[in-house]
């Protein structure tokens, strides 16, 4: 089916995140190791961003590690960590040809310091790009970002510099990392499982969920238009009835 030629252009979401997950039981059902399976997912990576490039999105969110993520096998972790620095280094120049711009959200200073390094680097060489927004969410946990959000606004508090009455969701929004960025209009998961893991949790409010069976390798931009086309297909009501919304 050629998915992309069904989307309607004029109601595309701004941003779409991605929880990527499945590149384990990919790897076993090959009878490899998982790092092969990490390895495969970062074709997919490379097809998803080459698929938002093509139809104009604007920000696209790749859960690539959670903080949850650093129990795993010291082994796993070193090996996602190494992949992650020659990707990207190796990727930069695509980046910049396709005018991507790379952004990053969660607790970097935990990360390696050639990876925090590789990061900085890809991030300051596209920085003035205007094209799609790709956020790498990297040691990354929803609720740490509240609680520094809520720690920052009761500092304001505490020194006076924000009034009780001012705290709202706008205030809350730009206390988070995401806060120059538009939420999500629609968060995929792959791989079968039902669950946000802690993923832009305030963020994700009014967000259009789409879970797919297929495991992250096995997904491509034909399966990221085709989630699009399936988005495009719901009525979102943010409250209010389907009366309402057809009168405004
Ligand atoms: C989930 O599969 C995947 C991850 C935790 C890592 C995602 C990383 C990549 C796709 C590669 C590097 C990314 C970039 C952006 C270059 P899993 O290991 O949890 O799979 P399982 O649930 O089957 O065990």
């Amino acid at each position: 089916m050629n998915y992309k030629s069904l989307i309607n252009t004029s109601k595309l979401p701004s941003h779409i995140a991605i929880i990527m997950d499945g590149n384990g039981r990919w790897a076993k059902e090959h009878n490899k190791p998982r790092i092969f399976g990490h390895k495969n997912g970062v074709l997919s990576v490379r097809s998803v961003v080459e698929g938002a490039g093509e139809i104009g999105l604007k920000y696209l969110t790749l859960y690539a590690f959670s903080t949850e993520n650093w129990n795993r096998p010291k082994v796993e972790i070193t090996a996602l960590m190494q992949l992650l620095v020659v990707t990207i280094s190796k990727e930069v120049t695509t980046l910049n040809k396709n005018n991507v711009r790379l952004l990053t959200i969660g607790d970097l200073k935990s990360l390696p310091s050639n990876c925090k390094k590789e990061l900085e680097k890809a991030k300051t060489k596209t920085k003035n790009n205007t094209g799609l927004n790709l956020v790498l969410a990297l040691s990354y946990s929803s609720k740490a970002e509240i609680v520094n959000a809520v720690k920052a606004i009761a500092k304001g508090v505490s020194e006076e510099k924000i009034a009780l009455d001012e705290i709202d969701d706008n205030l809350i929004n730009e206390h988070l990392e995401t806060a120059l960025i538009q939420d999500p209009e629609l968060l995929i998961r792959t791989s079968g499982e039902h669950r946000i893991s802690n993923f832009l949790l305030w963020q994700i409010a009014y967000s259009e969920l789409y879970f797919t069976d297929k495991l992250w390798p096995d997904f491509t931009k034909d399966d990221l238009f085709e989630a699009i086309v399936n988005y495009q297909k719901r009525e979102r009501r943010f409250g209010m009835t389907s009366e309402q919304l057809s009168i405004s």
